[in-house]
């Protein structure tokens, strides 16, 4: 199999029907991508596939041969919110535990600048936490994603949207 992970080339002996997270925890090292329920519910082990968050531990990774993944430990260098992100759920106590909070953040990598609070919701429908209570989380992405260049100019705020299907998985 060959894949782009967190912007290297990777050539991978596994099996075609391998779950993509287990070839990115158990084949690549990638720890940072964690297991929850297993079943795509929890959210814990989102990653980008062309930009797109999707449940890892239901993709066979034939199905992503040829594409472009990242993981929480290659978000920082690929999506340039990402450190923001990264530190705001530390100061903001998004983070608990910790097992969910790498879904939560490759989640909320595909906002874009001034979000408001229901479309951060909506991104992050499908990514469970048993600790936080979620407006911790909330307060967290809208701590890390810049105000809109709108906002900025003018103090207006402006809607924007999602990556489209950043939640087919769901679906
Ligand atoms: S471990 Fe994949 S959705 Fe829960
Ligand atoms: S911080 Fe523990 S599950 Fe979310």
């Amino acid at each position: 199999m060959n894949l782009i992970i967190n912007g290297k080339r990777r050539r991978l002996d596994v099996p075609p029907m391998a779950r993509l997270l287990d070839v990115l925890r158990e084949s690549c090292g990638l720890t940072g991508t964690k297991e929850g329920c297993g079943e795509g519910e929890c959210g814990a082990c989102t990653v980008l596939v062309d930009g797109v968050a999707v449940d890892s531990c239901l993709v066979p990774v034939a199905q992503v041969e040829g594409c472009r993944i990242v993981t929480i430990e290659g978000a920082a260098a690929a999506k340039k919110n990402a450190t923001a992100l990264q530190n705001a759920f530390v100061e903001h106590g998004g983070a608990q535990c910790g097992i969910c909070t790498p879904g939560m953040i490759m989640s909320a990598c595909t906002l874009k600048a001034g979000c408001s609070r229901d479309e951060i919701k909506t991104a992050l429908a499908g990514n469970l936490c048993r600790c936080t209570g979620y407006i911790s989380i909330f307060q967290s992405v809208e701590a890390g994603l810049p105000p809109s260049p709108r906002l900025r100019r003018t103090g207006k705020s402006r809607l924007c949207k999602t990556k489209k299907g950043s939640r087919a998985r769901r679906r």
